[in-house]
């Protein structure tokens, strides 16, 4: 029988998963900052996505988007989501679920313009998630932008912006042998307020 005590210590949550990610970006071939972002319909319906973390920290997680794609539709009535990480050579998922906030303009303005001038020039001549009648016609839009700013930043369109998932629940996963996995959750009813941790059957 394996060891009986958790591999996941009951510390600050961040700080773990600052320990996790680190190991992930040291770990992972492509992509460690990618996560399925869940978010619902008014009426309940539940969808899933990946996304890019663009940012984290003790305030929570960030990440960008278009505002007026289905995913913000859905953020713009139910401004409550979910994180999953899962790092498949590190065998761990982390799951983790609160209420959103849009970031600043002076946030997303920022980050638009860290971003390769042909990707900033590509989210805006994007209608994300709206019917494209030919891939000729996105491609036309690329090019009409390139044109009318043939130099310097590309100005950020006001619906393309960042949401910050401020946490109430962050769960660690790990793969144990024979599947006696090992799961610790941390929970907090409010930003600010301490968080409680228990182990969770797997
Ligand atoms: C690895 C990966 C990372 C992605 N990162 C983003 C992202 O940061 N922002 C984004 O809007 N879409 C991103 N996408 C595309 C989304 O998964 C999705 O196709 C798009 O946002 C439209 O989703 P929606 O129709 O639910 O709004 C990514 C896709 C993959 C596979």
């Amino acid at each position: 029988m394996q060891n009986d005590q958790s591999t996941i210590p009951a510390t600050d949550p961040f700080a773990l998963f600052e320990v996790w990610y680190g190991e992930a970006r040291a770990s992972e071939p492509n992509d460690p900052n990618a996560m399925a972002l869940g978010t619902a319909s008014p009426d309940g319906f539940p969808s899933v996505r990946m996304v890019l973390l663009k940012g984290h920290g003790p305030d929570g997680f960030v990440f960008y988007t278009n505002a007026e794609s289905r995913k913000g539709e859905q953020i713009r009535a139910n401004m409550r989501a979910a994180l999953l990480f899962h790092w498949k050579s590190l065998r761990r998922q982390i799951r983790i679920e609160g209420p959103l906030s849009e970031v600043s303009e002076a946030e997303a303005d920022a980050y638009f313009h860290s971003r390769p001038r042909v990707s900033q020039i590509g989210s805006a001549a994007s209608d994300q998630s709206r019917p494209l009648p030919a891939r000729h016609v996105y491609l036309d839009r690329v090019t009409a932008l390139e044109e009318r700013y043939p130099e310097g930043d590309i100005p950020r369109p006001p619906h393309w912006t960042g949401f910050l998932l401020s946490p109430r629940r962050i769960e660690f996963w790990s793969d144990r042998e024979f599947r006696l996995h090992d799961r610790r959750l941390f929970t907090r009813d409010s930003e600010g307020e301490a968080w409680s941790n228990t182990l969770l059957y797997p």
